[in-house]
Order: C-alpha cells, then sequence, then structure tokens
C-alpha cells in the first residue's frame, strides 16, 4: 500500500512533508528510491519517464501533480484503465487569473514602453488602451478560463470565451465547437490561451489562427507550449499583424538560451510559473483520493482518458 511520489526534474521535500503531516504512518516512496514496486498502489507524478507505470502492477491510481494531465497521456505505453486524477484548487484558478491579468493590463497600460522609457531616463507619458474597448477572447472555458473571463469582466473588459461545448456565464460571450472558431477569432483583441493541450489543441496556435486575429491584437499563451507554432507566432509579430505576445509556456523549457524570444522587443517571457501547485493547499485532496482508492472507491477529480482532460 506504498505511495509514491515520482518527479524526475526537481526534488520534493515540501510535498514529502505535507503527506508525513496528514498521515505520519503513510508508506511514502520518493522515486527513484521505490523500494519493491509491486507495494506501489498510489503514484503522485510530473512528467514521469515513458513507461515507468508498467512497473507498478498494483498500481490504482495515478494523480497528477498538476492541472494538466498531457505529460501522463504523452506516456504511449500508459498502463489501461487505471484511473488519472488532477488537481482542482480554487487557489490555482486565483493565480491563472492573477497571470492573465498581469499580461492584459501591462498590455492595456502600456507597461512595458514605460519600463523602457524608464530605462532610458525618458518621461514621456502615452495614452493607455481602454478597457470598454478590448475583448478579451479566452481559449478554453474550464475552471480557469471561467475563473478568468468572469474577473476580467468585473474589471470592465468585454469577454468571450471559446470551447467545445457552449456555456453560460454573466457578461461573457460564448462560442462552441471549431465551426464557432473563427468568429471568436475575428472579435478579440486580446487572445488568452488556457486549454488543456490534447491532439486536437496541439499546434492550435499557429499562422492561420494568428492572422483570423484584428490587426493589433496581443496573445497571452498560459497553457501548453505545444499549442503555439512559435515560429508562426514570430511571422505574425514580425508582419506586423499581432502587437505583442505574453507567455509562460513554450515547446522547450526552460526556454533554450539562444531562443529569439528573450530578446524580442515585443515577447515577454516568464518560466512556466503563471499558477504553480502547492503542496499544503493541493495535498489533502491528494491524500483524500489516496483514502478512497485504498478503501475501494473511485478517486475525486478524474480525468477523461477519451477526451484527455
Ligand atoms: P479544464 O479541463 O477545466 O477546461 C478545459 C477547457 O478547454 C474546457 O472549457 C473545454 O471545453 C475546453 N476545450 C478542450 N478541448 C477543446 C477543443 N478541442 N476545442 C475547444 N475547447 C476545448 O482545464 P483547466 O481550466 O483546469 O486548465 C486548462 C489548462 O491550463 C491545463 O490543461 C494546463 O495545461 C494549463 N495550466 C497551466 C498552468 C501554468 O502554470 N502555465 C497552470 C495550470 C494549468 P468544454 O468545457 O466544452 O469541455
Ligand atoms: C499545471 C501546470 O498544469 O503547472 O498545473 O502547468
Amino acid at each position: 500500500m506504498a505511495f509514491l511520489i515520482l518527479v524526475p526534474d526537481f526534488r520534493t521535500p515540501a510535498w514529502e512533508k505535507e503527506f508525513k503531516r496528514l498521515d505520519p504512518d503513510l508508506d511514502l516512496r520518493i522515486w527513484p528510491e521505490v523500494g519493491d514496486p509491486d507495494d506501489v498502489t498510489f503514484v503522485l507524478s510530473w512528467k514521469h519517464p515513458e513507461g515507468e507505470f508498467l512497473k507498478f502492477k498494483n498500481l490504482k491510481c495515478i494523480a497528477s501533480m498538476g492541472v494538466g494531465t498531457d505529460h501522463v497521456f504523452r506516456d504511449s505505453r500508459l498502463p489501461k484503465d487505471i484511473p488519472v486524477t488532477r488537481i482542482m484548487d480554487p487557489f490555482m484558478a486565483q493565480c491563472m487569473s492573477e497571470y492573465v491579468m498581469l499580461g492584459v493590463l501591462a498590455y492595456i497600460r502600456r507597461y512595458d514602453d514605460f519600463r523602457k522609457l524608464q530605462a532610458a531616463g525618458k518621461w514621456a507619458p502615452k495614452r493607455q488602451r481602454l478597457a470598454e474597448k478590448e475583448q478579451v477572447g479566452i481559449m478554453g472555458m474550464g475552471r480557469l478560463g471561467t475563473d478568468v473571463a468572469t474577473k476580467l469582466t468585473v474589471m470592465g473588459f468585454n469577454v468571450s470565451g471559446w470551447s467545445r461545448t457552449p456555456k453560460t456565464l454573466p457578461g461573457v460571450v460564448s462560442y462552441a465547437g471549431n465551426e464557432q472558431l473563427k468568429g471568436f477569432l475575428s472579435g478579440a483583441t486580446i487572445l488568452v490561451c488556457l486549454l488543456p493541450l490534447t491532439p486536437a489543441t496541439r499546434n492550435i496556435l499557429n499562422r492561420d489562427l494568428f492572422f483570423s486575429l484584428p490587426k493589433g491584437a496581443y496573445v497571452i499563451n498560459a497553457a501548453r507550449g505545444a499549442h503555439m507554432v512559435e515560429a508562426d507566432l514570430l511571422e505574425a509579430l514580425e508582419a506586423g499583424h499581432l502587437s505583442g505576445a505574453f507567455l509562460d509556456v513554450f515547446q522547450t523549457e526552460p526556454l533554450p538560451e539562444n531562443h529569439p524570444f528573450w530578446r524580442h522587443p515585443a515577447v515577454s517571457v516568464t518560466p512556466h510559473i503563471a499558477a504553480v501547485t502547492h503542496p499544503k493547499k493541493a495535498a489533502p485532496q491528494i491524500y483524500d483520493n489516496y483514502r478512497r482508492v485504498m478503501a475501494g472507491k473511485p478517486p475525486l477529480h478524474q480525468v477523461d482518458p477519451e477526451k484527455g482532460y
């Protein structure tokens, strides 16, 4: 009945402390010190090596350490019929809303321009863009997109959302499905991507999409780097069709040293920090799922493997 933390990329002392606090008797293993793989019944994972789960023949649940689960489903040797869960945490929605708001406000208040003017020691007022004239188009109206949309309407922005199925949210115009994508894009002066990464959404932020936005549009991607064809973004910026981009996620992370985004005057780069899972806030729901699974109950917050989110 062991609980394994399987995170190859970084150390996890804060997580270990939280689970030990919740259950001092928990049989906690930290990958790669797995012990007997047959003991492992529950795995908390982030970016596991391909095929790794096949080693645990008594595995009953794979819990993603994040909101997204694309890092689980990309494994072509993922065992079938093991439930995969995700984090569902209002704190993460709050963090994502702060991040998107930061990008949106930096754009309409021309913050990048003022930083450059400060560096040059120049006092040069510029007119702001008006919230009421901007249409923020949010791709992905799930837990995160809905929170962002609600907060932006309170700030006085026009907001629209695009999802697979239509939504009813006060003050937000809903577009659904591929047939309504072009209509959604044609009005979006600020585009925000908060989609899950699935075969249907991979490379969705491409040349065709960028040139379907109004001239001068601004793009914020806080979902996954693989949503975006990066060369197409650069082309749309160079052509003057887009005015800028605010990016948290990239095709390759960490963003390579020589990547043009680092020094592009119209691109802001952050290192995948829009909404980071907080061990203290998220550990209780993961531990609760461990208890449920051990008691023979289905875990909460399961992802639909068919949809991939
Ligand atoms: P949800 O699963 O709650 O919502 C996903 C939304 O995307 C739904 O509205 C869904 O439509 C829509 N969608 C999915 N596929 C399509 C499609 N093919 N066409 C149109 N709409 C589609 O996800 P969350 O809001 O919780 O999270 C979104 C993503 O944000 C995560 O998957 C993750 O990749 C990313 N993320 C990034 C973080 C960061 O720090 N940068 C932090 C946390 C998450 P419908 O409602 O109709 O099903
Ligand atoms: C997540 C992330 O999906 O941090 O939680 O990207």
